[in-house]
């Protein structure tokens, strides 16, 4: 397990993903056709967004939501701009790459959905208005750590990994703020990341971790674990390893 855990492994991914593309391009998933921009996150070339649209439920030609939704980390804004397309009245979709938020913009035009999505360029919540509040806030996340001390050679490699999981600490204290009543923060995770550092860094910041859903995909010679967590306030329920998780089936698993 500690091969699928080394961040060296995830900024090659990185790096051979960017080497693919040098200039815009499209893809098709969900059916329909996505702008790609060079430097964003390519859900082309990694299974996790599609993983994160099952998680979610969003996965599928029929699916409804409702509610505001914020999502953070939304590369080219295929996430945000699905939950619109299934009825989400108001989403923000939010990035720290200014390519990604301009990526996004660029597909919920395509789409249609420009009227109930904003897209901005934003470290996690620094750049919303103050006083914004949102029924869902998602982020699929780097949840591969990297060491504290590591220096970002290109936007990109934010997309993958997480130094120090500084990010993740400041997600786990600040999400809640944001949340209307009654709403939900969730959090794409995997068995890539340190469950156990984050678990301790919920603590520290008084968070309660639960985990709604656990789905296993083959990623090459591994089988890595994905999770959709629930994070909330400490004095709701606490996570219980092994305890109130749900395997979602999934069909077409690509390694
Ligand atoms: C695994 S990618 C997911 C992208 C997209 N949601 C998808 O599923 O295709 C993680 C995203 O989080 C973004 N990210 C990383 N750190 C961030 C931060 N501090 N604030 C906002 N976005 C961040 C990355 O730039 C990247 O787009």
């Amino acid at each position: 397990m500690q091969d699928v855990m080394d961040y060296r492994r995830s900024l090659e991914r990185s790096r051979l993903s960017r080497m693919r593309r040098d200039g815009a391009s499209v893809f098709t998933m969900q059916g329909r056709e996505w702008d790609l921009l060079p430097g964003v996150f390519a859900p082309s070339d990694s299974p996790s967004t599609q993983i994160a649209l099952d998680l979610l439920g969003l996965a599928g030609p029929a699916v409804t939501a409702r509610g505001s939704v914020l999502e953070i980390g939304c590369g080219t804004g295929l996430i945000a701009v699905t939950s619109a397309l299934a009825g989400c009245e108001r989403v923000v979709a939010s990035d720290i790459n200014p390519v990604a938020a301009e990526n996004a913009e660029l597909n919920a035009e395509r789409h249609d959905v420009a009227h109930k999505v904003r897209t901005v360029h934003s470290d996690l919540f620094d750049a919303l208005e103050p006083g914004e509040r949102f029924d869902t806030i998602f982020w699929s996340s780097n949840y591969v750590m990297a060491p504290a001390d590591y220096d970002y050679e290109h936007p990109h490699e934010r997309a993958y990994v997480d130094a120090g999981y500084t990010a993740h600490r400041r997600f786990l204290a600040e999400a809640p703020e944001w949340l209307t009543p009654g709403g939900s923060v969730l959090l794409h995770f995997s068995s890539r990341g340190d469950l156990v550092s984050l678990l301790r860094i919920a603590g520290e910041v008084g968070r309660a971790l639960r985990m709604l859903r656990v789905l296993p995909v083959q990623e090459g010679e591994h089988e890595v674990q994905h999770m959709l967590i629930e994070v909330a306030p400490r004095h709701r329920q606490p996570f219980v390893p092994g305890q109130r998780t749900r395997e979602v089936p999934r069909q077409g698993r690509r390694g």
